[in-house]
């Protein structure tokens, strides 16, 4: 039998990344091998993003440039997936004529049902209800060979609804998996020679919390923390207001718990804040970084910071530029505020032009490299533990890593050191990685 190919593109977060992994597993099963050739392929799925206009943007001009593709092969399956399929639902087939498969972040679980439908019918399928089930997270997806790091969803959905977000409404609401779950697959993971596990959720700290889910993310963090063979946690991502004292002091406590916390905080503008519905003020967050570092002085913290949020005046923005020279952020994400259909924040007055928050985002981004850089050299002469993930791209003779902190190692090494964790000391600090050499003992 011939071999068929699948070519899978994904855009956005994480979580799409581990979906998209969850597609390949799903369709390995019906014979389909994956292949970076999209030219090569008999079925294409792209994974989309909503959360931004361009991340929209992007997914619709790909899937019209690979539906192309489709007149060379005619019996090429064509699939659209993720937040904008789910948004979208049928209209996909009203945009672009020909796809195949039109599918929601509910329905992952339903894609060997959906291609044998569509490979009968010769029609198009779309399907994006949602579902009271969280049979999309529990699909094992057997890491690649030599892999030392593994995603795990722990929960899906999110019920927050800050004002500027189509999330909630793509990935319905939240529900949190039962930890015997997560514990067992994560057991496989370590039994496979994954060592170092990121728990995925667009809010991991209410874990539990609403429905599903036995005990809370603290208990959970716990259990993970006993399992043998797992040498690091990481968990993503945070939301401060739900940031307990409990999971603060785990940074002092639990001893595979990485010492780096993502912990979004949007805006430095207590005003803003509040209409972004985000449920803290400008001070309350900074009291929670000084609570972690009080508990933990190394540990660094990453965030996402939007700029333009309607109404953001020249104060507020300069509110948000003095948390980061208070905080001094290890990284940043920043973004300009786009616009999403359907959110609360559309109906707020004083929309900022355009030229307006390219010029905030631009200062925002130069701030923070100014502070990574900062930081990173700042770990020179230092010696980092570091858990070897695989040779460095740039160089043969590089193992490339990261710190418990999050920070890209690269140093001179063998391949006999993929999955283990050395100490390097620091030469270099770069804005995007550092450079060291490992002490030998
Ligand atoms: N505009 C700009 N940035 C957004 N984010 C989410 N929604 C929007 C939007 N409408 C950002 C937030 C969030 C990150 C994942 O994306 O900073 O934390
Ligand atoms: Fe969106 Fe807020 Fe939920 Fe994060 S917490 S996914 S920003 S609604």
């Amino acid at each position: 039998m011939k071999n068929k190919y699948l070519y899978i593109e994904t855009f956005g977060c994480q979580m799409n990344v581990h979906d998209s992994g969850q597609m390949a597993v799903l369709l390995r099963d019906l014979g389909y091998e994956p292949t970076e050739d999209s030219a090569k392929a008999d079925c294409i799925l792209i994974n989309t993003c909503s959360i931004r206009e361009k991340a929209e943007q992007k997914a619709m001009s790909e899937l019209g440039r690979l539906m192309k593709l489709k007149e060379k092969n005619p019996n090429l399956i064509v699939g659209f997936a993720g937040c904008l399929a789910q948004h979208l639902g049928a209209r996909v087939h009203g945009r672009v004529k020909n796809v195949d498969l039109v599918f929601g972040t509910h329905n992952i679980h339903r894609l060997p049902e959906m291609m044998a439908r569509v490979q009968k019918e010769r029609k198009p399928v779309t399907e994006v209800g949602f579902s009271s089930s969280l049979h999309s997270l529990g699909i094992f997806a057997p890491p690649p060979k030599g892999a030392v790091g593994a995603f795990v969803s722990i929960m899906q959905g999110c019920d927050n609804y800050c004002a500027y977000c189509v999330v909630p409404f793509l990935r319905g609401p939240e529900m949190s998996r039962e930890p015997k779950d997560i514990v067992g697959e994560i057991e496989k993971l370590a039994g496979r020679g994954i060592r170092e596990v990121t728990l995925l959720g667009q809010n991991v700290n209410s874990y539990g919390k609403k429905t599903g889910g036995r005990g809370d993310f603290v208990f959970l963090l716990k259990k993970i923390n006993d399992i043998e063979g797992i040498e690091r946690i990481r968990f993503t991502t945070s939301h401060p207001r739900d940031l307990s004292e409990e999971l603060i002091s785990c940074f002092g406590s639990l001893r595979k718990l990485c010492r780096h916390i993502h912990l979004p905080v949007q805006s430095g503008s207590s005003r803003i804040l509040k209409r972004m519905n985000r449920g803290y003020t400008a001070e309350e967050y900074l009291e929670k970084v000084a609570r972690l570092r009080r508990v933990c002085p190394e540990i660094s913290i990453t965030s996402d910071i939007i700029v333009g949020f309607p109404g953001e005046t020249q104060k507020d923005y300069q509110e948000t530029i003095d948390m980061m020279e208070k905080i001094r952020f290890d990284s940043v994400f920043s973004f300009k505020y786009s616009e999403r259909k359907g959110t609360a924040a559309q109906a707020i007055e004083g929309k900022v032009p355009e030229t307006e928050k390219k010029l905030r985002l631009r200062e925002v981004q130069a701030l923070q490299d100014r502070h990574t850089q900062e930081k990173n050299t700042s770990l020179e002469g230092s010696v980092q533990e570091v858990l070897v993930e695989g040779q460095s791209r740039n160089s043969r003779q590089d193992m490339t890593g990261r710190t418990s902190s999050w920070k890209i190692v690269n140093f001179e090494g063998r391949s006999e050191l993929i999955g283990r964790t050395v100490p390097v000391r620091i030469s270099r600090g770069y804005l995007h990685s550092l450079r060291g050499k490992q002490i030998t003992p």
